[in-house]
């Protein structure tokens, strides 16, 4: 099989044929074979735990957990970068110097760059992560801010582009959003002295799970006079699927709506060009696809349309005041250029640390390149699916499982969203657990398998599908 011609399938929307020998371990470690040096390389920046680790009950290691892997065998498999990505080795290098550089020198580390040290002053650190984003994001730097956390930021966007008036009141949100991004909004509706669930226009799904295009853009001609904001993720976190960003921000602002996008599911998995897509704003977290570590330091976009003049339309912070001037404590704020201008606290140095360590590794490769990996990845597991699908379905029964994700690779990123027939869910979980198999699994039977390029292999998608073939027939 022609990898590269197989990509490019892909990236057409169309479904690259697997030979008949796919279903083989020889097959998947052909592929691997075939990957560029490059990317397979990125594997060894990572700390992928071996079973043993998985199961261990004290921190400090035990003989058992600090065997090394001695073959693939020993490792876990890990599909669950949707949530939080495995540590990069880089990451434990960064902190070491940040400890080092706060022990030594104290509160002189926020204006000084150590000769042999990674990272930068600690009031550079920001800015430079936003560099290290940008391209990630597809948006220049001076449109990037790495601050907080996601939820905070979307609330600080939403301070600063949410200004209903009179009818035209309402944010519009998918029908499932993520707890936190719907109790944000709901918030923010009240926090205007709106009842919430009069000013909510929830896009239901009209295929499936999935929400087209056309009907997404049909809801807002409909509610187009009432719409104050448009806020939707761009990978939906339960169905994997990928919205078509550029054309339903297009068409929002053929009515003057302002479009906000939730990029936790998409950052750092697929390619995305916030600048040129004329996106108002996009927040995302960090501890995803980009491996910052949990709850690390998170990311937003706003376009330079909107100015240099970030906190005036919204909440001001010391840290939004321009550098040159922040310490003259004058009081009189100048906002930095830029989405820079968001910033509202110090951020904490050790987040920036983890985060530029993982950044580091993204600096070694494109976005591009990632994403053409992805794409095979995943219709790789989709296909190996399909296959135990079909092998374990009885004529005129109902199969054990469906994938709910778009079949369109150019409509999902890395992950794919497996439907279990209610009453398998709990002896498949059982079963991935006890294999060192770790993936996420929602109730009632949604089983998220998503492999990322950067650490995962297409052994590891081999490996995951013989475990969850073996489960559901136990
Ligand atoms: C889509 C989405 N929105 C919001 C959040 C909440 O993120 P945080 O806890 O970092 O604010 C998450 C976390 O996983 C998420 O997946």
């Amino acid at each position: 099989m022609d990898a590269a011609a197989a990509i490019n399938q892909l990236r057409a929307g169309e479904k690259p044929e697997f030979p008949s020998n796919a279903s083989s371990l020889d097959f998947a470690l052909s592929l691997d074979k075939s990957d560029s040096e490059v990317l397979k390389s990125f594997r060894t920046d990572f700390v992928i735990p071996t079973k043993a680790q998985l199961k261990r009950k004290t921190v400090n290691d035990t003989p058992e957990t600090t065997a090394q892997a001695s073959s693939s065998d020993d490792e876990i498999i890990y599909f669950c970068g949707n949530s939080l990505g495995l540590q990069p080795k880089a990451t434990r290098t960064y902190l070491d110097a940040y400890l080092k550089t706060w022990g030594s020198i104290g509160v002189n580390g926020h204006f000084t760059q150590l000769e042999d040290s990674p990272i930068g002053p600690y009031q550079d650190m920001a800015a430079d992560c936003a560099e290290k984003m940008a391209d990630i994001v597809g948006a220049s730097p001076a449109e990037i801010v790495s601050m907080n956390t996601l939820t905070i930021n979307l609330h600080l966007m939403m301070a600063a582009f949410y200004k209903p008036s009179g009818k035209k009141n309402k944010i519009m949100c998918e029908w499932r959003p993520f707890p936190s991004d719907w109790y944000a909004i709901e918030s923010q509706i009240e926090w205007h002295g709106l009842n919430a669930k009069d000013t909510m226009v929830l896009v239901e799904p009209n295929q499936d799970y999935l929400m087209t295009t056309d009907h997404i853009k049909q809801l807002i001609d409909k509610h187009a006079d009432e719409l104050a904001l448009i806020l939707l993720p761009g990978i939906q976190y339960w169905s994997g699927q990928l919205l078509d960003i550029p054309a339903i921000t297009a068409h929002a602002h053929q009515h003057n709506i302002t479009i906000g996008w939730d990029l936790a599911h998409a950052a750092g998995n697929v390619e995305l060009k916030l600048h040129d897509w004329d996106v108002d704003f996009a927040c995302w977290c960090t501890y995803k696809y980009m491996n910052s570590g949990a709850g690390g330091m998170a990311g937003a976009f706003v376009h330079e349309r909107h100015g240099n003049n970030g906190p005036n339309k919204g909440l001001k912070g010391w840290y939004g005041h321009d550098k040159t001037s922040r310490f003259l404590m004058d009081n009189k704020f100048v906002a930095t250029k830029g989405a820079q201008g968001f910033q509202v606290s110090n951020p904490s140095a050790i987040d920036l640390t983890s985060l530029s360590a993982a950044l580091s590794v993204f600096q070694k490769t494109s976005m591009k390149a990632l994403r053409e990996k992805s794409l095979l990845l995943t219709a790789y597991a989709e296909f190996m699916l399909n296959d135990i699908s079909k092998r374990n379905s009885t004529s005129g029964s109902e199969p054990p499982f469906r994938i709910i994700t778009p079949q369109d690779p150019r409509f999902r990123g890395a992950q794919l969203s497996v439907l279990l027939k209610e009453e398998l869910m709990e002896r498949v979980s059982a079963a991935l657990e006890k294999n060192g198999v770790v993936c996420d699994k929602r109730k009632p039977g949604i089983i998220r398998v998503a492999p990322a390029p950067l650490y995962n292999n297409f052994e590891d998608v081999w490996r995951f599908m013989e475990v969850f073939e073996k489960a559901l027939k136990e």
